[in-house]
């Protein structure tokens, strides 16, 4: 089926909102930018604990999630209005039964695929299906790079060396593998060691990604929060390693933007260049967006289009461009460059989505906000509170990840 057949007929869309069927295939693409790539969160399900967990504190049930023929209509819809890649995440995107005939759907309506994974729940066999129904990538998540440290963050015993076996599987496979470690206090230590694994897996690409702190990750910051000396090493180890291993191992580093002094341009800027899709069909700006109060996020289940809703609903309007900017944003010279941070963190930190990213030096709060950091990093508990759907589980002594 291709793309135009398919989306002749989009369930729920209301015909007369008049973007239902683009009359011009990138119409849209040309006014607003609709995005080359788009994650789809199938799931907040996951067997895993993680204490960072990008998915929010308050985790959509099973039963609100998208059903098969909604997903497969959306998309439908995004290979339509010229979306060109769909990354499955979740959550555990594997906990959900259909996930071949996704993947499937996703290559007949002509998407290239990427799994976002923690790999647990994989086996062999369902790796191999996924490969035949057309997948295109895998990106499997590494808490450490040995079981003791690895399995305690993940809050899963035996996670990490099944992760092993499916990265093997994985190049076997002949798909292309990015490794994805998320690095805090109590892991960087192990960051040179995490290289090597990733070279030894053969993987294509290595994610060194510092935690962002909003949601779960931010609950647990004292336990997360590395210090200015652990970052500083860590840029050093990165440099080092992008310049010794250039053309083997592409090697992407992501800075803790409170020890930057310009706040990181997060998503490409409010409603630019990104939206993803929750496991109820929410249509958001970024994964954390629904830790804002105060805005309304559409559904693919309301009478509008995905192409409506980025373009014409208020939660993408609000923040987009410049014209929402206070000062000291409104007159910088650098607010086309970062588009004032990350919306999520300033109502994080500040309570007001509206606010300068308290990330950048010249918010009024950085300082404050910088200093409590530093004692975070200095004398935080070590302890998790693990992510689950009771609102979190704050780690025991001796908890291994059993
Ligand atoms: Fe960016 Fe605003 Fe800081 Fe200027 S003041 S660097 S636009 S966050
Ligand atoms: Fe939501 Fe940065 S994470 S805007």
């Amino acid at each position: 089926m291709s793309p135009t057949e398919a989306n002749t007929n989009i369930a729920g869309v209301d015909p007369s909102d008049g973007l239902a069927v683009l009359e011009q295939r990138g119409s849209v693409a040309e006014t607003f930018g609709i995005p080359l790539a788009v994650l789809a969160e199938l799931t907040h399900r996951c067997p895993l604990q993680c204490p960072y967990c990008s998915n929010p504190v308050e985790l959509e049930r099973g039963g609100s999630e998208l059903t098969t023929e909604e997903w497969k209509n959306v998309l439908t819809e995004l290979a339509e209005i010229g979306v060109l890649q769909i990354h499955f995440s979740g959550g555990e995107p594997t906990a959900r039964k259909d996930l071949v005939e996704l993947v499937q759907h996703a290559s007949d309506v002509g998407l290239y695929s990427n799994l976002i994974t923690s790999a647990v729940l994989l086996t062999r066999e369902k790796l191999s299906a996924l490969a035949d129904a057309g997948l295109c990538h895998v990106q499997i998540s590494f808490q450490g790079n040995e079981p003791v440290l690895a399995d305690r963050v993940a809050g899963f015993k035996g996670a990490h060396q099944k992760k092993i076996e499916v990265a093997r599987w994985t190049r076997e496979l002949d798909l292309p593998l990015t490794v994805n470690a998320v690095m805090h206090r109590q892991n960087l230590f192990q960051l040179p060691d995490i290289i090597q694994m990733a070279l030894d897996m053969d993987a294509d690409r290595l994610e060194v990604a510092n935690v962002q702190y909003y949601g779960w990750a931010l609950r647990n910051r004292a336990a997360l929060m590395a210090s200015v000396a652990q970052i500083e090493e860590t840029s050093r180890i990165v440099e080092q390693a992008q310049a010794r291993l250039k053309g083997t191992l592409e090697i992407d580093y992501v800075v803790p933007d409170y020890y930057a002094l310009r706040p990181k341009k997060c998503m490409g800027g409010w409603g630019r260049q990104f939206f993803n899709i929750s496991p109820a069909g929410k249509i958001l700006p970024c994964h954390a967006a629904e830790s804002i109060t105060g805005l309304e996020f559409l559904s693919v289940r309301s009478n509008h289009s995905i192409a409506w809703i980025w373009q014409n609903s208020d939660a993408f309007n609000r923040y987009r461009g410049t014209g929402w900017m206070p000062e000291p944003c409104k007159s910088c010279e650098f607010r086309e460059v970062d588009f004032g941070g990350c919306r999520c963190q300033a109502f994080a930190l500040t309570g007001d989505a509206g606010n300068t990213d308290p990330a950048c030096t010249l918010s009024p709060m950085h300082e404050q906000i910088f200093k409590l950091a530093e004692q975070e990093a200095a004398g935080g508990s070590n302890r998790f509170l693990y992510r689950n759907f009771a609102g979190g589980t704050l780690e025991m002594d001796g908890d291994n990840g059993a």
